[in-house]
């Protein structure tokens, strides 16, 4: 079934975006090596097209993380799939594809804080940050949108859309 949706950014201001983000990341990480964990799944667009650009030498590997919401600003998640690198005395970038209430970057990176990184900081596309329950500070943020579901670009509804070069806004009925 075809959903109902309205255009939010397009591919090309996506590849624009993307190609900002790594400029900036390559100028600020230049001189050391890189480790980027991307979330899955729906950073592996993002984080592929994203690391093709970097100028600095780049490893990747990949965690994924269900959050589950406990109070309104408390929250549990679990892990489903672990970084095989180790992280510590490694500078760390995290590569989300959105940051909504924020719980699942905030259990990601205490994770990772607990294996001291040499650093460790967060790059993501989208940011949602009217719906921010935990301070979680973002490094690097492509587009700040509203309190919209959205899906493209690696993001997806019930694992549907993410194949979608741009980003879409789902309607409701
Ligand atoms: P959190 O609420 O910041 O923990 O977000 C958890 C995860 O929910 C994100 O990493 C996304 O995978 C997913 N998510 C949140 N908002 C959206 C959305 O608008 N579209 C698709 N996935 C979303």
């Amino acid at each position: 079934m075809e959903l109902k949706k309205r255009p939010l950014l397009t591919a090309g201001q996506i590849r624009k975006k993307v190609e900002e983000i790594a400029q900036r990341i390559s100028a600020d990480y230049a001189g050391r090596d890189l480790l980027l964990i991307a979330v899955l799944k729906g950073s592996l667009i993002f984080a592929s097209d994203l690391m093709r650009r970097l100028t600095v030498p780049s490893s990747v590997d990949f965690i994924r993380a269900r959050s589950y919401c406990q109070t309104h600003s408390q929250g549990r998640c679990d892990f489903l799939l672990l970084p095989e690198q180790p992280v510590t005395g490694r500078h760390v970038l995290v590569i989300e594809d959105i940051i909504d209430t924020g719980l699942t970057a905030r259990c990601i990176v205490d994770y990772l804080a607990a294996q001291n990184p040499a650093s460790l900081e967060i790059c993501t596309l989208l940011d949602k940050p009217a719906r921010r329950n935990v301070q979680i500070h973002l490094r690097y943020v492509g587009f700040a949108i509203d309190n919209e579901f959205v899906v493209g670009y690696g993001m997806d509804y019930e694992e549907q859309g993410r194949n979608r070069p741009d980003i879409h806004v789902l309607l409701g009925d």
